[in-house]
């Protein structure tokens, strides 16, 4: 290598920082666990940096851009969702961006899964049950019961990556599946498993029938059981079908009063004021959220309130928070081996520097021929 490329990391991404400076590079981590304040990424940034690594806290707009203006090079986020990078900025000012999509997709959808059966069981309130010492018999009913996941109907809102991986555990739990994405449809997966689950009733291995379909939105929130979100966050001026508070007070009055939602996607495709509200006043059953409008959830937040505790799971952003996911510097297997090998791409050249060849770049659009 003949260029000795500097990068400046929003945060440490482990071993992979020591990775880059193996090959030479001259890698400044920000030392604290919370986000750099935008001034000083500004500042990285003008100081002449040729890669910036980001997380999804990080805002990169069109001031990072110019700041970096003829000399940043690349920005690479460990994370799958870019919502905080202004995708129409970094084309203007052609920079590419990468996020770090498949290699979390499994370990998202099983987090999302593990949240609605602990929602669904009422296994945090068992759990409290316990260490409180308030169980004091055995009863066929009494304190209270939950609600089976097996056998029920789950409506899958967005078919990309980790809805697609998510339905793969829901059939395992022979449920049947309502399938809606506003953009992006898979009928050949629809289809897949609609087979599957077909040959484990003929062969005795399911008792049931069981079904999956693609359907419209407001038919899927009016049959489900359970409802969980995979879509990206769009706003409007992103998108002719925008994700933005697509859960709100009408969308969450036609589920079922027994129904649940989960959300592992974006926090604004939530409206939180309206699904507090749904709680409250027992529109549906209850939620498990990974994600927030703001983030970490503000201590006043209404989501907080005791009167809904029971029926309300609240976890820290942490579907993707799994060792290898996270950390493993191999870059089909590991969040962070992905992202510093997108950043790489870039930098020296691979591909023939044809950046619409990089496997890992986000705004391939901005470098078409
Ligand atoms: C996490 O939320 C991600 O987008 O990777």
């Amino acid at each position: 290598m003949t260029k000795k490329f500097r990068v400046f990391a929003t945060c440490d991404v482990g071993e992979s920082i020591e990775l880059l400076r193996k090959r030479g590079y001259d890698v400044e981590v920000y030392p604290q666990p919370k986000a750099p304040p935008k001034s000083l990424i500004l500042e990285k940034v003008k100081s002449g940096i040729d890669g910036l690594i980001t997380t999804l806290r990080d805002p990169i707009d069109a001031e990072v851009f110019e700041a970096g203006k003829g000399k940043l090079r690349v920005v690479a986020q460990i994370a799958v969702g870019f919502d905080n990078i202004n995708r129409a900025d970094a084309n203007r000012y052609k920079v590419p961006f990468i996020h770090t999509a498949d290699v979390l997709t499994e370990a998202t959808a099983e987090f999302a899964f593990f949240m609605l059966g602990a929602l669904a069981r009422k296994m945090w309130t068992a759990e409290h049950l316990l260490r409180e010492n308030k169980w004091d018999y055995w009863h066929p009913y009494l304190p209270f019961l939950g609600d089976e996941v097996t056998g029920k109907t789950i409506a899958i809102i967005g078919t990309g990556r980790i809805g697609l991986a998510m339905i793969k555990k829901c059939a395992g739990f022979d449920m049947n599946i309502l399938c809606y994405d506003p953009a992006y449809q898979n009928h050949a997966f629809v289809k897949a498993i609609q087979e599957i689950k077909d040959l484990l009733q003929r062969r005795g291995i399911a008792k049931e029938k069981t079904w999956i379909k693609y359907t419209t939105l407001d038919d899927a929130l009016r049959e489900a059981d359970f409802v969980s979100v995979h879509v990206p966050l769009l706003r409007e001026r992103e998108s002719d079908t925008p994700t933005y508070h697509l859960f709100n007070e009408r969308t969450l009055r036609m589920m079922k009063p027994t129904a649940f939602l989960v959300n592992t996607s974006r926090g604004p495709v939530v409206d939180e004021a309206a699904l507090a509200r749904a709680l409250r006043e027992n529109w549906i059953a209850g939620a498990a959220l990974d994600v927030y409008e703001k983030e970490p959830l503000p201590p006043d937040s209404p989501l907080r309130d005791l009167a809904i505790e029971d029926r309300c799971r609240l976890y820290p952003h942490f579907a993707s928070a799994a060792k290898i996911t996270r950390l493993s510097t191999d870059p089909n297997k590991g969040m962070a081996g992905r992202c510093v090998q997108g950043l790489i791409d870039v930098l020296e050249g691979n591909y023939g520097g044809d950046v619409t060849k990089m496997p890992y770049v986000v705004n391939k659009e901005a470098f078409g021929k």
